[in-house]
């Protein structure tokens, strides 16, 4: 046999060793991905998968269901975070429970924000707070009335790992 032509396997294979002992060989000599995954390597441990959202979260027809083990929307854990999903601002209220309302200020239509001090939302445009009822709490700084957010209906799965939301 040519030494200088011999590839690995067929030295391998002049040694006696078996087909089993050789891909214990390539994996101890290669990177491992093709011998197998750690736990480590997962890039969802978690289990879930895609980007944690399921159903429709913009539109008139609004229904989604968040896992709440993605990490994406693991922080709705946690009283006082907030997400915004689709056309959906939903915070986990400093009382404990979930809000889900129009991200969308009835002024025009900036995005508000959660604020977990006051446990209501507001816009940073021209300054209109609302509670979490949707009930508005200040209207804009320009002056004039605004309507009320919409308002959705929020549901913790019994497990709490997962949040409904529909209109
Ligand atoms: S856009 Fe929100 S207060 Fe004007």
């Amino acid at each position: 046999m040519n030494n200088e032509t011999l590839s690995r396997s067929a030295f391998l294979r002049s040694l006696g060793l078996s087909t089993s002992a050789l891909m214990a060989f390539y994996c101890i000599g290669t990177t491992m991905t093709a011998c197998g995954s750690k736990k480590e390597d997962d890039p969802d441990p978690g289990g879930s998968t895609g980007n944690g959202i399921t159903g429709t979260t913009t539109g008139s027809n609004i229904q989604f269901t968040l896992d709440l083990k993605h990490n994406t929307f693991a922080k709705l854990k946690t009283a006082g975070e907030s997400s915004i999903v689709g056309d959906v601002l939903i915070a986990h209220t400093t009382s404990g429970t979930y809000a889900a309302l129009s991200k969308m200020c009835t002024h025009e239509g900036t995005t508000l924000g959660f604020r977990s001090a006051t446990n209501d939302l507001a816009c940073p445009q021209h300054g209109s707070e609302f509670k979490l009822t949707g009930e508005v709490q200040k209207g804009p700084n320009t002056g004039g009335n605004i309507p009320a957010l919409k308002v959705y209906k929020a549901t913790l799965s019994a497990d709490g790992n997962s949040l409904t939301v529909t209109s």
